[in-house]
């Protein structure tokens, strides 16, 4: 019986990543890819998804729903400088390349509507596009079987200020619709867990470049700006929620602890924006999330990594070298 998901990104990095896992991993069933604005240029988001698609030799298997260009009230913020473009510049002739006239709101009723309680979303940028299905349809969150978010921190440190995870931050008001809507959300959060438990050092990263996949070589382009950036800030690797949010949607056995909270996120203060405040049983607010505080790294890479062993045969060639410097060991 496998999973059908859809997932709602903005695809950049470990974006890429978690799109691979899902189209790679038998457990999964995408259904749809569904586009929001947040790491890097929405157009340059879609060129991405095209990318890994292509990487995957899977071009065109997915239909991708372009969905809010611009976050419900705050201005976009953009991500360039953590991620480059999100593609380590990788590119294919991709004009030719349809993405639906569907918006993805619209694509994200329809589809919970033809198929109610069945479909999981799993949301790995800011949740305007969520947030604004649940505006239309109030009957929207009661639809959808599990909505997986990466987003916020467990009470813990933020990434683009100190209280304010990414996600999160460019769209607050979208994250704040979508906690008090009523879904079943497991949220995948920045601190601790990511931190922990989903940062792939040099040594792995160069056992992943030795693969020598089109995969892994896809893998290594895309994460290396962000491994630059993480490193230049003291993380000793790359980051991979998103990937991780699609593995444990499709494998819960990964979760090694995690616990049912009420989750309400900040959007009226300018320095806790985006604020993800996690409420336990003494407090007195009913649980609203089960938010995962720690996974089983090894087997999380481990499945990454075999997903990336698998050979493929990319269905269009790059217009410019595909094998990353960041193979080079340290
Ligand atoms: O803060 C990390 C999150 O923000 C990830 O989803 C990354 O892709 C960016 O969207
Ligand atoms: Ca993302």
């Amino acid at each position: 019986m496998t999973t059908p998901l859809i997932i709602d990104t903005d695809t950049a990095q470990d974006d890429c990543v978690a799109i691979i896992a899902a189209m790679s991993d038998p457990e999964a069933d995408l259904r749809a890819i569904t586009m929001v604005a947040g790491n890097v240029g929405f157009d340059q988001q879609v060129r991405n998804a095209h990318l890994t698609l292509n990487a995957l030799g899977r071009l065109g298997e997915v239909p991708i729903h372009l969905g809010c260009r611009r976050p419900m009230v705050l201005p976009w913020v953009s991500a360039e400088n953590v991620h480059g473009d999100g593609s380590g510049g990788l590119r294919i002739d991709d004009t030719d390349l349809p993405t639906e006239t569907e918006h993805a709101v619209d694509a994200l009723l329809r589809l919970t509507a033809e198929s109610p309680g069945e479909l999981s979303i799993v949301a790995i940028g800011p949740l305007t596009n969520i947030a604004l299905a649940t505006v239309m349809d109030p009957d929207f969150p009661r639809r959808v079987k599990r909505l997986v978010v990466m987003g916020g921190s467990n009470n813990g440190r933020g990434n683009i200020t100190a209280a304010g995870e990414f996600n999160f931050y460019v769209d607050p008001h979208a994250a704040r619709v979508v906690f008090e809507a009523g879904f079943d959300v497991v949220l995948v959060p920045w601190a601790p867990l990511t931190l922990n438990d989903a940062v792939f050092g040099r040594e792995r990263l160069a056992e992943i470049a030795a693969l020598d996949t089109p995969l892994a070589h896809f893998f290594g382009r895309v994460c290396e700006t962000t491994l630059a950036f993480d490193e230049s800030v003291g993380i000793p690797g790359t980051t991979h929620p998103d990937s991780l949010s699609v593995a444990v949607l499709l494998h819960p056995d990964l979760v090694t602890r995690s616990s049912r909270c009420h989750v309400a996120v900040e959007a009226d203060s300018a320095l806790t924006r985006g604020y993800s405040a996690v409420s336990w049983g003494v407090h007195g607010l009913a649980p609203n999330t089960e938010v995962i505080e720690a996974v089983d790294a090894d087997r999380f890479y481990t499945y990454l990594r075999d997903i990336l062993a698998v050979p493929t045969t990319p269905n269009r060639t790059y217009s410019t070298p595909v094998v990353s410097s960041s193979a080079e060991p340290s």
